[in-house]
């Protein structure tokens, strides 16, 4: 298969609607997952937690994923995480990217994910597996979401212990980033991890931790309450629909960009 991967070949057939973009970075952090940055589009805007179409041109063919922007709208740079898929039609090709090479993005992004489609309240809880971390990357680098909420928890359950680091680099990043810390108090943000398939001090699925109530005793807090508590939620289908029916028997109503409410859901976007 044949992946255009030069800057100038690719502008040179772009299709109509798409930015040809640099990757500048590229880490590794396990068989299963990477990170990549790349360069951002003077004129694009969007809001900290959506999503927008990532694509390679192989054998003379667009191909298109969705992926969340991992950085904050502030960024000069583009982030996201991946998940590699070893027969994934575009992450086989994807993890292979390295700096300098071309990738194309669609113009327009989108995503409910956003402090708009949240109504104001005390906490926010972001619970997110695997590669389902990414928008809350942005949204915890974001300002207005430090203003929106007096206390934000991030939780990660990924299945093994190495698939967490990028989540702990990041929070590790934000504690320690000057700019960010004077203009926010990032002592609000507290991050949540657990792991299904090794041992760990926290383990077990998030739905099972919300619902034999360790998260919360784990925490110090009381146990989800609407008048207090917001969501979002980020990971497999699955895991979508499970932490939605536990968020709704708590009482939490779902919210849209239209529709502000208690919680607002996300699919991740693996292949
Ligand atoms: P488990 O190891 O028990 O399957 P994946 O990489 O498959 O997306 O999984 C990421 C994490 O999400 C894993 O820890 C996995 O746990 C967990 N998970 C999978 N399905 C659900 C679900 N329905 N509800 C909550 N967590 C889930």
């Amino acid at each position: 298969m044949n992946v255009m991967t030069r800057p100038e070949e690719l502008s040179a057939c772009a299709p109509a609607g798409t930015y040809v973009q640099t990757v500048t970075e590229v880490t590794h952090y396990t068989d299963r997952l990477f990170r990549f940055k790349m360069t951002r589009p003077a004129e694009f805007r969007f809001r900290s937690g959506e999503f927008v179409m990532i694509g390679l041109m192989i054998d003379g063919k667009p191909l298109y994923r969705a992926y969340s922007i991992a950085s904050p709208s502030w960024d000069e740079e583009l982030e996201f995480f991946s998940i590699k898929v070893p027969d994934g039609p575009l992450t086989s090709h994807l993890q292979k990217v390295q700096v300098g090479d071309a990738v194309l993005m669609r113009r327009k992004s989108t995503g409910t994910l956003v402090n708009d489609a949240l109504i104001p309240g005390k906490r926010l809880y972001m619970f997110s597996t695997g590669t389902g971390i990414a928008p809350f990357a942005s949204l915890i680098r974001d300002p207005e979401t430090y203003e929106k909420f007096d206390e934000l928890i991030l939780t990660h359950t990924c299945r093994e212990v190495s698939e967490l680091k990028y989540g702990q680099e990041l929070v590790e990043t934000i504690r320690s980033d000057e700019m960010l810390s004077e203009l926010v108090d990032t002592s609000k943000l507290r991050h949540y991890t657990s792991v299904t398939r090794e041992d760990y001090p926290y383990k077990g699925r998030i739905t099972e931790l919300m619902e034999n109530g360790k998260l919360y005793t784990d925490l110090g807090v009381p146990a989800l309450d609407p008048a207090t508590d917001r969501g979002m939620i980020c990971g497999s289908a699955a895991m979508l629909k499970d932490t939605k029916d536990l968020l709704e028997k708590a009482g939490l109503g779902e919210g849209a960009n239209n529709r502000p409410a208690e919680f607002v859901i996300e699919r991740a976007f693996a292949e």
